[in-house]
């Protein structure tokens, strides 16, 4: 198995989770309301699975190793265009984040802001994972030997394995007060 095969099986489930979304958002528009708790489950999602643990493999290892390589014009143009997305990615989620806290407050003008907020969600990550699909990963193979390919694979599964812990500490984290 190459490096980017995990990367791109975490690309499926993402598209599964943002055509959930897509459904929901056809039921929120025309009932005009909104479930938090669905909110919070797709949140959980895009933090915990979409952004910790696969854009964290993408880049504190895939793009970490790349930037240790002398790479074309182009691939590190389309390297800081996916960078960047990742970063448009987050801030979209805390705006969510905010949205949904103002609208268990009763704001009313908070639903306009989940509905916004989640159709940004599923237009921009069928696109990012297009473009590293398609794009970018078939362009940085030629920068590894498959020895290099196959350690990058390695520490992906160890990176997999932390994740588990550190998303249940982070659960007790919150909970436990004293
Ligand atoms: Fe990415
Ligand atoms: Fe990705």
């Amino acid at each position: 198995m190459q490096a980017r095969a995990p990367l791109m099986i975490e690309h499926r489930l993402i598209e599964r989770m943002i055509s959930v979304i897509k459904h929901s958002l056809t039921q929120i528009e025309s009932t005009q309301e909104v479930d938090p708790v669905f909110v919070d489950t797709a949140v959980d999602f895009i933090r915990i699975y979409a952004d910790r643990t696969h854009h964290g493999k993408e880049e504190d290892i895939l793009f970490r190793d790349l930037g240790k390589r002398d790479l074309s014009a182009q691939d590190q143009r389309v390297m800081q265009e996916l960078i960047d997305e990742h970063v448009f990615g987050r801030r979209t989620t805390q705006a969510l984040v905010d949205a949904n806290a103002r609208y268990r407050n009763g704001d009313e003008t908070a639903l306009a802001d989940i509905i916004s907020r989640l159709r940004t969600i599923t237009e921009f990550y069928p696109e990012h994972i297009e473009k590293e699909d398609k794009v970018f990963f078939p362009s940085c193979r030629a920068y590894f030997n498959d020895d290099e390919d196959q350690a990058m694979l390695k520490e992906f599964r160890e990176f997999d394995q932390k994740m588990i812990h550190e998303k249940y500490k982070a659960v007790v984290d919150g909970l436990d007060t004293g």
